[in-house]
């Protein structure tokens, strides 16, 4: 197969057709590019030229096989929506991080990798008129980057601020893309903010952490501005601070985060008496059943099991796991990653729920 062309390769996908993990889940890696000293960008496509339909913003789930055991991992598009024959993740290499490295060290273009995707509510509200800053640390930069890029290729007018801090000037990820960029978008301002001049003496800008009297001096009108913020979690919590303190509404702040948080699961009563029974929980579009203890969350047994269930923070942050539970009662202990009006409508999420009867889920 022509892995720069498997459209053409493959020649049966219309131009409507598009990529559904339901029906094949593998993606073939069109492209491996290195963006900084420890930043690669992949670029994936269908097998059967089939396209790709994601907002900016949004992200795949990567699922990979480390040690025999299944592992999940979430990467935000970088890519532009517009551009849907592909689409591109961009990863930073994490010390001790075994996906991470795994995918810099051995993925290459014309490797397959199994993905579901895509995925995820952090997009920009749609509507004429409005102002964003687009705020990312680190390798947080790729859903606003994908945002920038949708911006860019559709003309659309924009008021968009676009302020990145890095490490150093040589850890700011596509800086001379975005540089580009800015010199044509009227409407794009652009900040970078290296923590130090390291590597760059002659550095031309201000140096520093994000901070409140620099945000007020970059961003005079942040308070009329929509903020969509991703980084590491200390990033963001820093930006939430800093943020609210300057007028923006917590209706005008977005985050994007895949850092798990640890919880305790409170004693319920109804689990204690559950506990001791195994539940016949059945994967029905799979033809799976396995059997689940009231002790054991569904994610947990389903993948020892083998059972394919998307997942990514295992602890009902995330929402990556959302399934629909169309027969049977869980105890579910969720942390925001699932609304009540999909609750209404029979979803569930298995990473943090426990069966209180026999299961049916759609998956
Ligand atoms: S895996 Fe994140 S909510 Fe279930």
């Amino acid at each position: 197969m022509d892995i720069r062309n498997p459209q053409a390769a493959a020649g049966y996908a219309g131009p409507d057709d598009i990529w559904n993990p339901e029906e094949d889940d593998a993606l073939l890696c069109l492209d491996v590019h290195q963006e900084t000293h420890d930043v690669k960008t992949f670029t994936f496509a269908s097998r059967d030229g089939k396209r790709f339909a994601f907002k900016a913003g949004q992200y795949f789930l990567f699922d990979l096989e480390q040690n025999g055991e299944p592992e999940s991992r979430c990467y935000s598009i970088s890519s532009s929506p517009h551009r849907t024959n592909a689409f591109s993740v961009t990863v930073k290499r994490v010390p001790g991080g075994k996906i991470s490295n795994w995918l810099h060290d051995t993925l290459v273009a014309g490797a397959a990798i199994r993905a579901n995707g895509p995925l995820g509510h952090f997009v920009r509200p749609t509507g004429p008129g409005r102002k964003f800053l687009l705020l990312s640390g680190g390798s947080g930069i790729t859903p606003v980057m994908s945002m920038v890029r949708e911006i860019a290729d559709s003309c659309e007018p924009a008021d968009v601020v676009f302020m990145h801090a890095a490490r150093t000037p040589r850890d700011l990820i596509f800086r001379d893309e975005l540089t580009l960029i800015a010199e044509k978008l009227k409407g794009l301002r652009l900040h970078f903010l290296p923590e130090s001049v390291a590597g760059e003496p002659s550095w031309p800008g201000l140096t520093g952490r994000i901070s409140a009297e620099y945000m007020r001096l970059a961003v005079p009108d942040i308070a009329e501005r929509i903020v969509m913020c991703c980084g590491p979690a200390r990033f963001m919590a820093a930006a939430r601070k800093i943020v609210a303190e300057l007028g923006v509404s917590e209706a005008n702040y977005r985050e994007e985060s895949f850092d798990a948080a640890v919880i305790d699961e409170p004693d319920l009563p109804i689990v204690e008496e559950a506990a001791a029974k195994l539940f016949q929980v059945e994967f029905s579009k799979q033809s799976r059943k396995i059997e689940v203890s009231g002790e054991q969350t569904v994610l947990s047994c389903a993948k020892k099991a083998g059972v394919r269930l998307p997942s990514s923070c295992a602890n009902g942050v995330c929402g990556t796991c959302k399934s629909k539970l169309v027969s049977g009662a869980v105890d579910m202990n969720h942390n925001g990653g699932i609304r009540q009006r999909e609750i209404d409508a029979g979803f569930f999420l298995p990473c943090c729920s426990k069966p209180l009867s026999d299961l049916v889920i759609e998956r």
